[in-house]
């Protein structure tokens, strides 16, 4: 029945995943919840994370989509029904569906706000950048925030990027945009990363980055929920990307450039923004970081405007920002795209539409939590787009990643899994007990007894 599907062409795939992974988990996420959870124990955790719970997962994904050919709910039913549980491992699929769906409503209208920021910083930087408008950022973007038609306006502007990329299909709409983006966001990236050695706050920025303190158990779950969030793990992107590879491919060299990418972006992207910040003098940093989320957009202008080069980098690096979400939510809203594609046969075309429109009207409220609507904006203390993000990251992802993890480590063929493993890879893969361990033990283990840890409010202190 899967007629509109599509295939990768040869690198397609690593970019398209390396391209769904790096985002704005990396640049606006990963900084800011470093700094409020206390920089290196928090990053050290984090790395361990990557390593022993991101990195088998996403193997298992991968193959998981390489095997089904299918995107997550259709792989779930498919590989399930001769599985111990039948085709209630299909509820797995579902959770991963609609944590993609939750994902895109929210982010969409962040990624809303790095377009808006180009913007502005183009006019500064054409304009000139005067000592007014560094004094009024914090209050323009708390207007700005405040704005429902601007935020859902930008909101659209992204929704309306995405579905137009993921309409052209695999080849000639994601893989065609992530191989020119992919370059280019590197490269900015690099660039960014390499002139902070010179700024005053580089020493404290390493110092901070990987000084190790005490760490709470909210950080832990906190730290492994960002895993997740950063490698796309947990709710089926790499199962769908994984689907439209063929058996050439090395599963666990494709993953495993995927993961360590991601995390030097993540690492990079720490440097160039505490850098700045620690540039900055204590007593204004204490003040001026009441809302840590926002640091992208109030205070990084303004330090821009001071830096060599400030002028060409500021737009710049809010372009970078902009077209690394944009690879991301094209992941998102493909495996939303895929469910109708594979299951219901709909041609690519409606199956982006429909599901882009949905995606668009469910981010309204979350575009109106900012400060538009006092009722959204306090919901659960945190608003409407806060409690998503909480929700989807700290929750459904690892939850979603427990089940991948039990799924393939206790009830998939072990056979199976070697095979997919090694074809492509020169048919062996020497680390394959060392994976089969992983995914058996120390993933569903470790989730499990963080949630555990954080629902019962234990501490690891
Ligand atoms: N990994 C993306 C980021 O870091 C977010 C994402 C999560 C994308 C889940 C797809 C699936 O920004």
């Amino acid at each position: 029945m899967a007629t509109d599907r599509g295939t990768f062409g040869r690198m397609g795939f690593i970019l398209a995943a390396a391209g769904s992974a790096v985002g704005l988990g990396n640049i606006w996420k990963f900084p800011y919840i470093t700094y409020e959870n206390g920089g290196g124990s928090f990053v050290l955790i984090y790395l361990a994370a990557v390593l022993l719970i991101g990195a088998p997962i996403m193997l298992s994904e991968v193959l998981i989509g390489r095997h089904t050919q299918l995107s997550p709910i259709g792989a779930f039913l498919k590989l399930g029904r001769t599985a111990f549980g039948g085709v209630a491992w299909s509820a797995v699929g579902w959770l991963g569906g609609v944590t993609g769906f939750v994902i895109l409503s929210y982010y969409s209208v962040i990624a809303g706000w790095t377009v808006y920021y180009f913007g502005k910083c183009l006019s500064w930087s054409l304009q000139g950048f005067s000592s007014e408008t560094a004094d009024g950022l914090g209050d323009a973007f708390g207007a700005f925030l405040e704005n429902g038609p601007l935020q859902i306006g930008f909101h659209a502007f992204f929704m309306i990027a995405t579905v137009t990329v993921v309409s052209f299909g695999i080849r000639s709409g994601i893989e065609k945009v992530t191989k020119i983006l992919m370059p280019i966001l590197a490269s900015i990236l690099l660039l960014l990363c390499v002139n902070s050695i010179w700024s005053p706050g580089f020493g404290e920025a390493i110092r901070f980055i990987f000084h190790v303190g005490p760490i709470r158990a909210s950080s832990v779950l906190e730290a492994v929920g960002h895993a997740f969030f950063t490698l796309s793990l947990g709710m089926g992107a790499m199962i769908t990307y994984g689907s439209y590879i063929g058996s050439k491919q090395s599963v666990p060299r494709a993953g495993a450039v995927v993961c360590l990418f991601d995390t030097v972006m993540g690492m990079a992207a720490c440097i160039v923004m505490f850098s700045i910040i620690f540039s900055v003098p204590e007593a204004e940093r204490l003040t001026s970081f009441s809302r840590s989320s926002t640091i992208l957009f109030t205070t990084l202008p303004r330090i821009f405007y001071d830096l060599p080069f400030g002028a060409l980098l500021s737009p710049l690096f809010y372009l970078l920002v902009a077209l690394a979400a944009l690879t991301s939510t094209i992941s998102l809203l493909e495996v939303v795209v895929s469910y109708f594609i594979d299951l219901r046969g709909w041609t690519r075309k409606r199956a982006t539409l429909i599901a882009g429109s949905a995606i668009f009207l469910m981010g309204v409220p979350a575009a109106l939590s900012l400060g538009a609507s006092s009722a959204l904006s306090d919901f659960a203390g945190v608003g409407v787009l806060g409690a998503l993000d909480y929700l989807a990251s700290n929750w459904m992802l690892p939850i979603g990643g427990f089940f991948i993890a039990i799924f393939t480590g206790w009830f998939l063929d072990q056979s199976l899994t070697r095979r997919e493993l090694e074809s492509g890879h020169g048919g062996s893969f020497a680390l394959f007990g060392v994976w089969r361990f992983l995914v058996r033990f120390v993933c569903p283990l470790a989730i499990a007894w963080i949630i555990w840890a954080v629902v019962g409010g234990r501490s690891f202190a």
